[in-house]
């Protein structure tokens, strides 16, 4: 097995109580066997750029982490990652924001990223980027020489060639990926629009899973993310669960909750969520006093505008609705701004008799698998899911919803409140199989084998950056 070098924007080492996100967890245990190490940037600023990399282990796993500039972290982070990249891949250009400064920011912290990378990378390593904020590093690695198996992963949706050619400079961020062995995305719909951009923006050539432009030839495949099913499962036992589940029991008092948990980002469609749920209000007095929205929403991205304008406008929503269906001992809406452990998550999703998925574009949502994990098999919730998240292509059991039709949301919360028991427990059958068999680590495993089975070395010339 080769050593394995893992990228990404942000690097997570384990933790001493354990409570971190599957994908942390399943590349650290990746990272345990091959040995190698994590890199990126280390969340932190510094007044000038040093490039000087900061090493850690923890738990036999490895990482190594770069500090930027604050120039750096607005036009890379802050700017062409999430105000144009972000917006763009989610299909929203009316919110993407094109500017040169943030394209240039971006080209630069790549090459700063690849400057320190190419030294830590031993011949035979296998190289996995990951994400929107890393596309150019692999161009910017071979233009070093760096004739390794490289893997790109990203995380998000992919867009469609009509959207995507509203991006400036588009047809050089997209060459740049020619610079990858193999590129995954979650699911076919996101593959299928990156093939149809290949073939009818570059012009370069399809056959199978494989695209070739310029003489460069990369393997375009779908491997789509799932949870640490076991791990989740096993918070189940603990003391944060427990205290929670206790919690909730005694402040529901009989009231059927319905669970939502969301970054606060707009691709969440928070506030379609809660139009949807005012609607179901509207159409059905019985859930008066009876049913309660648990929205948790912890903030995300704050220094963007539309981070800060989807924050008010869900403020806004949350407190017109309670203050119009409120009662003096009934608040329809819990809306929370802070994040929970995995422990206390697993106990508020068993808790909840519907799990509220709605983002009106998502590249997977591990939230969905993450709800019908919790749930307990006896007397399973319903997941109320949007058919615009790269899970419903795996999830076709849940009741699939489109999150713009509130009406049609309403009639999905109604349907999952009211379900025989029996079609709850044959839905979630079916559904935790996939979760539990398609899991982070089955994903990991199929990913990894396909960047090794690359052809090596590589023979082709480096390709072009971008910017
Ligand atoms: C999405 C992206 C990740 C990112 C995460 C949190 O899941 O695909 O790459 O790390 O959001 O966003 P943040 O900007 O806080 O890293």
């Amino acid at each position: 097995m080769s050593r394995l070098i893992v990228v990404s924007n942000r690097v997570s080492l384990p933790s001493p109580d354990g409570a971190q996100g599957g994908l942390a967890v399943a590349l650290q245990a990746a990272l345990r066997e091959a040995g190698g190490l994590w890199f990126g940037w280390s969340g932190k600023e510094i007044d000038t750029f040093t490039g000087s990399v900061r090493f850690e282990e923890s738990d036999g796993v490895r990482s190594a982490v770069v500090d930027l500039e604050p120039q750096d972290v607005e036009e890379y982070y802050n700017g062409f990652a999430n105000r144009t990249l972000w917006p763009l891949f989610h299909y929203r250009i009316d919110l993407a924001q094109y500017n040169r400064s943030f394209g240039a920011g971006y080209e630069r912290v790549n090459k700063r990223f690849a400057e320190p990378l190419r030294v830590m990378i031993e011949p035979g390593d296998t190289v996995w980027i990951n994400d929107y904020h890393l596309i150019p590093i692999a161009s910017q690695l071979r233009e070093h020489g760096i004739n390794n198996r490289i893997g790109f992963f990203l995380h998000t949706p992919w867009p469609p060639t009509r959207l995507l050619v509203s991006l400036p400079y588009h047809e050089r961020l997209v060459q740049a990926m020619f610079a990858y062995d193999v590129i995954g995305f979650q699911t076919g719909e996101w593959l299928e629009s990156f093939l149809h951009y290949c073939q009818n923006e570059l012009g370069g050539t399809v056959d199978g899973e494989y695209v070739t432009f310029e003489g460069r030839t990369l393997r375009a495949v779908v491997c789509p993310i799932g949870i640490d099913f076991r791990n989740f499962v096993g918070a189940l036992d603990t003391k944060g669960a427990a205290d929670i589940a206790q919690r909730m029991q005694v402040s529901l008092r009989g009231l059927s909750m319905i669970v939502g948990v969301d970054r606060l980002d707009y691709s969440k469609g928070l506030g379609e969520r809660l139009t949807s749920f005012e609607t179901y209000l509207q159409r059905h007095e019985e859930a008066h006093r009876a049913v309660v929205l648990v929205q948790v929403a912890p903030p995300s991205r704050g220094e963007v505008e539309q981070y800060r304008d989807v924050r008010e406008e869900l403020n806004e929503m949350a407190g017109r609705i309670n203050g119009a269906f409120a009662e003096v001992d009934w608040t329809p809406i819990r809306y929370v701004n802070r994040g929970y452990s995995r422990d206390e998550l697993i106990a508020l999703y068993r808790a909840g008799k519907v799990g509220l998925v709605t983002p009106l574009r998502d590249g997977m949502n591990l939230v969905a698998k993450e709800y019908v994990a919790a749930q307990d098999p006896e007397d399973p919730g319903v997941l109320v899911l949007s058919r615009f998240a790269g899970a419903a292509a795996q999830m076709q059991e849940a009741l699939l919803v489109n999150p713009y039709a509130p009406e049609e949301v309403a009639d999905a919360i109604h349907r999952a409140l009211t379900m025989p028991l029996a079609e709850r427990k044959r839905r979630h059958k079916a559904l935790l199989e996939g979760v539990e068999r398609e899991d982070v680590h089955w994903w990991r495993e199929r990913f990894v084998s396909m960047i090794e089975a690359a052809p090596s070395p590589r023979a082709s010339a480096p390709a072009p950056s971008a910017s």
